[in-house]
């Protein structure tokens, strides 16, 4: 099956006052058809700069770019029927209401009204279109611009942060959306910094760092791939307990404010009672024992080389 996105090699230089700077050095990317996509970065990593170059917004240096099978920019007319995006902040009148906002959209891309109906309901804002966009919070907005997108039903949807500067609820819809969204065969691409909205909502995730995308796959398999191996115990006093512990085999490591993770390398911790008997019968006594993180966090601070989120 054609692929949603393909990106070879895509790089992108800004000319800034002092010198230059590379935004995208060899972007390589696929996404498939169907479901949806997470594109993880930190701040400045080029997530935005991609989208814009894909939607003919932002011109790249050199390598190609397509979108459903249709290169980019050169037969972005083709395709520009079939995908719908969301980039920054959407851009709608203050004082008029959202309901007629798109339906003046849906005119002008020559949609059915009827249209307009279907997508606030997706977006849940059937019951708030006809005040002014001037009232809606920033979810709203957000969802409103979402609707936009929308309208011509299109195949692939790209969600640049979609949830930047959403409270804890708002984000919670936003993921729900997203998530209803990438049924049925459509395609959401979602670019974000926030990586449990990404564990959450995504099936597939990319990671990029510096303008490159360093890994990609299913979310599952990236996290099994960087899988922290062993488990994270608390116990006083920690350096008698790792003592104990190499002392019988086992490979023991710092894991910050006064806890050890054991079984990185070495013997592995094949059942924890092992653990907790050994150190019994030297009256020391567990607080608490849990498998190391296998969350994504971990995992993306570790493709990333410790670039932080903000970096
Ligand atoms: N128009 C521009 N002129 C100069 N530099 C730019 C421009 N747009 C982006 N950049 C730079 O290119 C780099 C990549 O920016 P981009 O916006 O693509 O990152 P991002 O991954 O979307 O980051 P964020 O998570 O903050 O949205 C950044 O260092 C940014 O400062
Ligand atoms: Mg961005």
């Amino acid at each position: 099956m054609t692929a949603a996105i393909e990106v070879r090699g895509l790089t992108k230089t800004y000319r800034r006052r002092r010198g230059t700077y590379r935004a995208l050095a060899g972007l390589d990317l696929v996404v498939e058809q169907g479901g949806v996509h997470g594109f993880l970065g930190p701040n400045g990593s080029g997530k935005t700069t991609t989208i814009r170059v894909l939607l003919g917004l932002a011109r790249a240096d050199g390598g190609t770019a397509q979108l459903l099978g249709h290169d980019v920019p050169s037969r972005l007319p083709d395709v520009v029927g079939h995908v719908g995006a969301l980039v920054e902040n959407p851009n709608f009148l203050p004082g008029m209401a959202g309901r007629t906002q798109l339906q003046l959209l849906a005119t002008s891309v020559g949609v059915p009204r009827t249209r307009v109906e279907e997508v606030l309901e997706l977006v849940r804002l059937r019951d708030r279109a006809d005040e002014r966009v001037r009232g809606y919070s920033l979810g709203m907005r957000q969802r409103l611009g979402i609707a936009a997108a929308l309208l011509k039903d299109p195949r692939l949807l790209i969600l640049d942060e979609p949830s930047n500067g959403l409270d804890p609820a708002g984000m919670k819809e936003m993921r729900d959306l997203v998530r209803e969204l990438g049924t049925g065969g459509r395609t959401v691409f979602l670019s974000s910094h926030l990586l449990s909205e990404v564990q959450q909502v995504c099936d597939r995730v990319s990671i990029m760092a510096g303008g490159r995308c360093l890994v990609q796959g299913p979310v599952d398999e990236v996290l099994a791939a960087h899988q922290q191996a062993g488990v994270v115990l608390s116990v006083d006093p920690p350096d008698v307990a790792a003592a104990v512990l190499r002392e019988a085999g086992y490979d023991v490591v710092d894991a910050g404010r006064g806890r050890l993770r054991v079984g990185g390398t070495g013997r592995p911790v094949d059942d924890p009672a092992q653990l907790t008997r050994l150190l019994g019968a030297r009256d020391l006594w567990l607080r608490e024992l849990v498998p190391a993180a296998t969350d994504l966090e971990s995992a993306y601070l570790e493709i990333t080389g410790g670039q932080g989120l903000g970096a």
